[in-house]
C-alpha cells in the first residue's frame, strides 16, 4: 500500500494538490482513501460534499474522511491530563493554567495519524493520501514519535523504580496510578505504529509550494527537518502558475514567477518538478480536481515509488591514522551555522534550525568517540574514531 502526504505552508493549494492527486488515481482504477489530517478541515468544501471521520465513498474507487484531532486528541490525552493536571494543582498551578500546561504541543496532530495508521492496517485501501496540516505543525508532529519513545526508553523504567522504590518517600506528590502508566504506555505503542508508517518504504510526502520567495525559504527549510526526522520527500509540487501574455500585470507575474520557478529547480535538483497552472476559478468537485491530477502527472505514475537511498549511512572508510567511520546524514539546504551536533551517551543530538533529533548510534559507532563534522553536497558527514577504552585492542 502506497503512502502519501502532502506538506507545505498554509494556503499553498496542500488540500488541493492531494485531493487532485487522488482523484487521478481512484480514475486509474485503484482504491484511494483520501484523508485530512489537518483541524482546519478544508477537503469537504474542495470535494464539494460532506464528510465525516470515518471513510466514506465519494465516487468510483475514491474514499474520503476527515480524522476528528480533537476526540482522538482526547482519547488518548485524557487520563494522563487528569493526572497532570492534578500533580500541577497540587503544585500551586491553578487548574486553568494547568490544563494549558498539559496541552503536549503536537499531539494533536500526531494523534491524528494514528487514524491513517488504523486505515493502512485494514488492508482496504491500494493508496492513501494524506492532507496535512501547515508545515510547522506536521514538523513538530513528526518528531514527536522519537522525541517521545526516547523519553520512554529512559524514564519510564526509571519511573517504576522510583514507584517501588522511593514511593514512600515522596510525601504528598501523587504517585500515577497503573490506569496513567497503562495510558502512557497505549500512547507510546500508538506512536511508535506512526513512526514504522512514516518509515516505510512505501510512504512519501510530497511538498507544496507556490512561486515566491518566501514560500520558497520555507520549503526549503522544511526538506531539510524531513530529511533530519528519516523522511522521504519524493517531488515538489509549484501551485498557482500564472500563464504568461495577456497584459502588463499577469506577464509581470509570469516573470517574476519564473525566475522563482529556476529557484525552486535548483533547490531540489534530485526531484520532479510539478505544476500546476493557476485556474480561472476554485478548482472545486471531482472533475476540476482531476483535471489539475492530469496536468500535475502528465505521462508519470502519480503513485510511482519514492526515491530509494538511504537518508542515513554508515560506513568504514579507514585511513593513515587507523580505523575509521564515517556516518553521513541527508540535510539538503542546511547551513553550518545552524547546525549542532553533541553525543550523548549512545545517541548523537542533531539539532538543525531549531529542530532536534536523536540519532541512536549503531553498535559499532558506540565505541567510538566523534573526532569531526562537516557538511557538503546537501549531507552532514560525522567522523567517528575509535575510542582507545572501549576499543578491543588488537
Ligand atoms: N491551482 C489553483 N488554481 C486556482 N485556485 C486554487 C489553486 N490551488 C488552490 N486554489 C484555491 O486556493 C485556496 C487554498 O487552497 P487549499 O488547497 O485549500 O490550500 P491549503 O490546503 O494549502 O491551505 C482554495 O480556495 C483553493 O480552491
Ligand atoms: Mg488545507
Amino acid at each position: 500500500m502506497r503512502l502519501v502526504l502532502f506538506t507545505g505552508k498554509g494556503g499553498v493549494g496542500k488540500t488541493t494538490m492531494a485531493a487532485a492527486s487522488a482523484a487521478l488515481v481512484a480514475g486509474q482504477g485503484h482504491k484511494v482513501l483520501l484523508v485530512s489530517t489537518d483541524p482546519a478541515h478544508s477537503l469537504a468544501d474542495a470535494l464539494g460534499t460532506a464528510l465525516g471521520s470515518e471513510p466514506a465513498e465519494v465516487h468510483g474507487g475514491l474514499s474520503a474522511m476527515q480524522v476528528d484531532t480533537q476526540a482522538r486528541f482526547e482519547q488518548s490525552w485524557s487520563v494522563l491530563r487528569g493526572y497532570l493536571t492534578d500533580l500541577l494543582g497540587r503544585g500551586g498551578v491553578g487548574t486553568m493554567a494547568a490544563e494549558e500546561l498539559t496541552v503536549l504541543p503536537g499531539a494533536q496532530e500526531i494523534l491524528a495519524l494514528t487514524a491513517v495508521k488504523e486505515q493502512a492496517a485494514s488492508g482496504r485501501w491500494d493508496a492513501i493520501v494524506v492532507d496535512c496540516a501547515p508545515t510547522a505543525e506536521t514538523l513538530r508532529l513528526l518528531a514527536l514519535p522519537r522525541a517521545l519513545q526516547w523519553y520512554m526508553e529512559r524514564i519510564l523504567p526509571t519511573h517504576r523504580r522510583m514507584v517501588r522504590g522511593l514511593g514512600p518517600l515522596l510525601g504528598g506528590v501523587p504517585l500515577p496510578g497503573d490506569g496513567v502508566v497503562e495510558a502512557v504506555s497505549r500512547l507510546h505503542a500508538e506512536l511508535l505504529g506512526v513512526q514504522t508508517l512514516l518509515d516505510h518504504e512505501d510512504t512519501s510526502i510530497r511538498l507544496v509550494l507556490t512561486a515566491e520567495a518566501v514560500v520558497l525559504a520555507e520549503a526549503r527549510r522544511t526538506a531539510t527537518s524531513l530529511a533530519l526526522f528519516g523522511h522521504r520527500l519524493d517531488s515538489v509540487v509549484v501551485n498557482r502558475l500564472i500563464p504568461g501574455g495577456g497584459d502588463p500585470w499577469r506577464e509581470a507575474w509570469a516573470t517574476a514567477q519564473q525566475a522563482q520557478l529556476d529557484e525552486v529547480e535548483a533547490s531540489f535538483p534530485d526531484l520532479p518538478i510539478r505544476k500546476a497552472q493557476y485556474r480561472p476559478a476554485e478548482p472545486i468537485g471531482l472533475p476540476a480536481l482531476a483535471a489539475i491530477g492530469a496536468d500535475l502527472y502528465g505521462s508519470d505514475d502519480p503513485l510511482a515509488a519514492p526515491p530509494a537511498g538511504d537518508l542515513v549511512d554508515v560506513r568504514r572508510a579507514p585511513d593513515d591514522e587507523g580505523e575509521r567511520f564515517e556516518l553521513s546524514i541527508a540535510l539538503p539546504h542546511a547551513v553550518k551555522d545552524a547546525v549542532d551536533l553533541a553525543r550523548s551517551g549512545d545517541d548523537l543530538v542533531l539539532t538543525v534550525g531549531g529542530y532536534r533529533r536523536l540519532l541512536a548510534l549503531p553498535g559499532v559507532l558506540r565505541r567510538c568517540q566523534v573526532a569531526g563534522a562537516g557538511l557538503a553536497d546537501g549531507r552532514l558527514r560525522v567522523v567517528f574514531r575509535p575510542d582507545p577504552d572501549l576499543w578491543p585492542r588488537a
